[in-house]
């Protein structure tokens, strides 16, 4: 890679960062290949500007937190207002965590308590200590597919490779073994699987958590018995039911997908969209278990975290709710989803190349493999083409369009997509596909199909 002084900007920066981040990146998961250059100098609405000068319309929107769209001018404001007013402190509370608290209460079903953290992987962590400390059992259980963030227990199973499927695939070395081992893995929207689970081990499972639509591996509709399932089985042997709603929360519905499907869980994890980009995460679910958190004097699950609900990060929680609760932001992104939906639909059937379109509102996805029916199960996406889905994402580059080029990966719809900006993913998809078709598909595909650094 050239990088004397004719060198493009973004390339000289990212060498710079290779020196000293490894990898040059501050994520595993922004490590794509093809896109080692990309230094992002800009962001606004549905687009973000490179260092080389380039813009694109942003489809990956960062894993899913922006869905007003980038630095929204009103959650923007009030992250800096609060910032000018009130440091952190770090003792006592504010009183833009207790309305933030109130609010959750108010929406998501489960939620009788709850607490902050400022990721997505210390909530699911902290579902799952306190599981474990609720019930004195060992084991949880995850679906082949779902991500619920970096710890041990759920560092596994989440985009493997065929002949990983049905056995451990830890997505990175240093994970004690027994703690492996006290992760169950079953397929997602199998109820047949979670009943012999809980007939063989319902009697030590402290937990199971899942993602109610696995959104990790693009979107797997969930059958509505299934999560019906989860919930008689893990209420019948005393198990704690997670439902990770860190992507469906407020992307899909305030209420989550629980107000959606109707299905309680007893915790539940947020994150991503609830603060439109700003780091935070809440942890929250039944009095009874929340209560055995440690901010409760004497309480046995430690809880604790440095920026905990500080106060810049939960001033962009409450602008970001207000306006998702005052304007028509579902109305919007779900209609621009559905358009997505069914005119990609229509494009590969008029170029002829078999393909399912599929997602949730703003949530969507195109797998290559024959249709109609659409992907249940992680099983079925084995039957994915992944040379084209990368490929053709890879193209699309061309076109000033962004949806991550890994396999599997979902695209989102933010409020500030427009059905001009739909119309031009409509004749970038139109012309990537055929390029990469022309070409054969996508070679050199390492690090881009399957997803951890494990080597088991
Ligand atoms: C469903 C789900 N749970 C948990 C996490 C972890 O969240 P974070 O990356 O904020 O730690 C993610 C992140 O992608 C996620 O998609």
């Amino acid at each position: 890679m050239s990088s004397g002084p004719d060198a493009p900007s973004g390339a000289r920066i990212a060498e710079r960062a290779r020196t000293v981040v490894p990898g040059g990146v501050n994520s595993g998961q922004r490590s794509i290949p093809g896109l080692t250059d990309l230094v992002v100098t800009g962001t606004g609405g549905a687009r973000f500007r490179t260092a080389d000068g380039r813009e694109f319309t942003d489809f990956h929107a960062a894993f899913g937190p922006p869905l007003l769209g980038h630095n929204d001018p009103e959650v923007a404001r009030a992250a800096a207002e609060a910032g000018a007013r009130i440091g952190h402190m770090g003792v006592g509370v504010t009183e833009g965590e207790v309305q933030l608290a109130e609010q959750l209460v108010e929406l998501i079903p489960s939620v009788e308590k709850v607490l902050l953290t400022s990721t997505g992987s210390e909530a699911t962590f902290h579902a799952l200590r306190v599981s474990r400390a609720a019930t004195g059992r060992r084991l949880v259980v995850k679906f082949q597919g779902c991500y619920h963030g970096w710890h041990d227990s759920v560092s596994l199973n989440v985009i493997s490779a065929p002949e990983k499927v049905g056995s451990h695939d830890p997505i990175s070395t240093g994970i004690l073994p027994e703690v492996l081992d006290a992760t169950l893995v079953l397929p997602f929207n199998d109820s047949e699987a979670v009943r012999r689970a809980f007939a063989e081990h319902g009697h030590d499972i402290a937990a199971v958590i899942v993602e109610p639509v696995p959104h990790n591996v693009g979107a797997l509709l969930p059958h509505q018995e299934f999560l019906t399932t989860l919930r008689e089985e893990t209420t019948r042997a005393g198990s704690v039911l997670v439902f990770d709603e860190v992507i469906t929360g407020f992307r899909h519905d305030l209420g989550g997908w629980q107000s959606i499907c109707g299905v309680t869980p007893d915790l539940t994890t947020l994150g991503k969209a609830i603060a439109n980009g700003a780091p935070v995460g809440a942890i929250g679910g039944r009095a009874d278990l929340m209560d055995l958190f440690s901010t409760r004097p004497g309480a046995p699950a430690f809880f604790a975290g440095t920026y905990n609900g500080h106060p810049s990060v939960v001033a962009a929680a409450l602008a970001t709710l207000r306006k998702l609760r005052e304007e028509p932001v579902h109305a919007h992104v779900y209609r621009l989803g559905n358009r997505v939906r069914a005119e990609l639909t229509a494009l590969y059937a008029r170029l002829g190349v078999p393909a399912v379109v599929t997602g949730h509102g703003s949530v969507f996805v195109s797998y290559f493999m024959p249709g109609p029916e659409t992907p249940r199960t992680y099983d079925d996406l084995l039957a994915n083409d992944a040379s084209l889905f990368v490929g053709y994402r890879r193209k699309l580059l061309d076109h000033g369009l962004f949806e991550l080029p890994l396999n599997l990966k979902r695209s989102h719809i933010s409020y500030a997509h427009t059905d001009a900006d739909v119309d031009r993913l409509l004749e970038g998809t139109e012309a990537a596909v055929k390029a990469v078709l022309a070409e054969g598909g996508a070679r050199d595909l390492e690090n881009a199909s399957t997803m951890g650094g494990a080597v088991n």
